[in-house]
């Protein structure tokens, strides 16, 4: 059998990590500036992390969600207190698009509507309703294309007014930072105009921190910067360090019965163990604050640069688009063929930086002299 080929691969394959360095199978060394899509938050094996998967992994790796699993409100009250939501509920799963699936299933029961309103650029997933909500056709199929979704412009809270007063809408949904689309920082202002709207019209904020979350902005959600608190907010790439996770966190609002929701795999005790271990390491190694004042020294010592053709810089703490008037792939090939440096890309345009959120000073010195040899 062969694999479906739905993935443009780079001839690299990566067999070891540490940091936020990775190592292919010849044995050469590459910054990380991709973090694997955004997804490694402590660092590449990380000795405490591993230690907390292996000493899991050798009691328990799975049981169903039929019996009781300590493990899983160990991770609530830490999750709780880690992010300022100790009033919220917990609900796991293993992906981002199935978070944000199962928010809007909820957004929908609680309200008895079934339109949404998402924006221009936003990326949701691939599953049937996160994929309708992602602002790209292509990858939406008939079998996806099942309920009514209006694409706003982003900071325009007049289209979202206008389209909440309509009255169908079960959900806003939004991403902390736009990530997929090129790292586009909502306003502060439209967040709080969000919250205003979504309550005053009986519409269910979610705030999809998939990406912007756990710490990456240098706050633990991306909204927190604007002082607002969604209904719901969703959460994978970083909650586990790279094993597959994730949550969605639900406002006391929203009152649980048996079967509403429900998986298999969701909330198993092996991720329940790493997303306990990534909470602890994030703690201990301030790593939000880190990325905070990693992230503002990186944009500070690109601002330094004379960049060939730049459009704009754009981002907070460690989620950093670098954007170009024209395409910027050739730059990408030469950080990653000739200097070593993995980055994300979205769209041709920009470049996306998304490091293991334990990156040093030191790392960002060694990345600018990189790039400036890539320009
Ligand atoms: C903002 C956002 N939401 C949802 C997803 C989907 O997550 P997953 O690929 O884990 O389903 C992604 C993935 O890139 C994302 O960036």
């Amino acid at each position: 059998m062969k694999l479906f080929d739905v993935y443009p691969l780079f001839d690299i394959e990566i067999e070891k990590g540490k940091g936020c360095l990775v190592y292919d199978d010849k044995g050469t060394e590459y910054l990380d500036l991709y973090g694997g899509h955004a997804v490694i938050s402590v660092g590449h094996s990380h000795p405490e992390f591993l230690k907390a998967i292996n000493d899991q992994a050798s009691k328990l790796v799975f049981y169903s969600n039929s019996v009781q699993n300590h493990l899983q409100k160990d991770l609530a009250l830490k999750l709780g207190k880690a992010s300022g939501y100790d009033d919220y509920q917990l609900f796991l799963i293993n992906s981002g698009a199935e978070a944000n699936e199962n928010a809007l299933k909820l957004a929908s029961f609680h309200t008895g509507k079934k339109k949404v309103i998402s924006f221009k650029k936003a990326f949701h997933g691939r599953t049937s309703a996160a994929v309708k909500i992602t602002d790209n056709p292509a990858i939406v199929s008939p079998i996806n294309d099942t309920f009514e979704v209006a694409f706003c412009e982003l900071n325009d809270a007049k289209a979202v007014e206008e389209e909440l007063k309509k009255g169908d809408v079960c959900a806003v949904v939004i991403e902390g930072i736009t990530g997929v689309g090129g790292i586009h920082i909502p306003e502060s202002e439209f967040f709080v105009k969000l919250r205003e709207l979504t309550t005053k019209y009986g519409a269910v904020l979610i705030l999809d921190e998939i990406q912007s979350g756990y710490g990456r902005s240098g706050k633990f959600f991306a909204h927190q910067h604007a002082g607002i608190r969604p209904d719901m907010i969703t959460v994978a790439k970083g909650i586990a360090n790279g094993y597959p996770f994730a949550a969605v966190l639900i406002s006391p609002e929203f009152k649980p019965k048996y079967g509403m929701l429900g998986t298999t795999f969701g909330g198993n005790h092996l991720g329940c163990a790493a997303a306990i271990s990534v909470l602890d390491i994030m703690e201990k190694e301030n790593l939000v604050e880190n990325a905070k004042e990693v992230g503002d020294y990186l944009m500070q010592e690109l601002a330094k640069i004379d960049i060939p053709d730049l459009k704009e810089i754009r981002g907070k703490g460690l989620m950093i688009g670098i954007e170009f008037n024209g395409s910027a792939k050739e730059i990408r090939s030469k950080l990653l063929f000739d200097q070593k440096v993995f980055t994300g890309a979205a769209g041709t345009n920009v470049i996306r930086l998304l490091p293991p959120l334990c990156m040093t000073k030191k790392d960002v010195d060694l990345f600018i002299e990189r790039f400036k040899k890539a320009l």
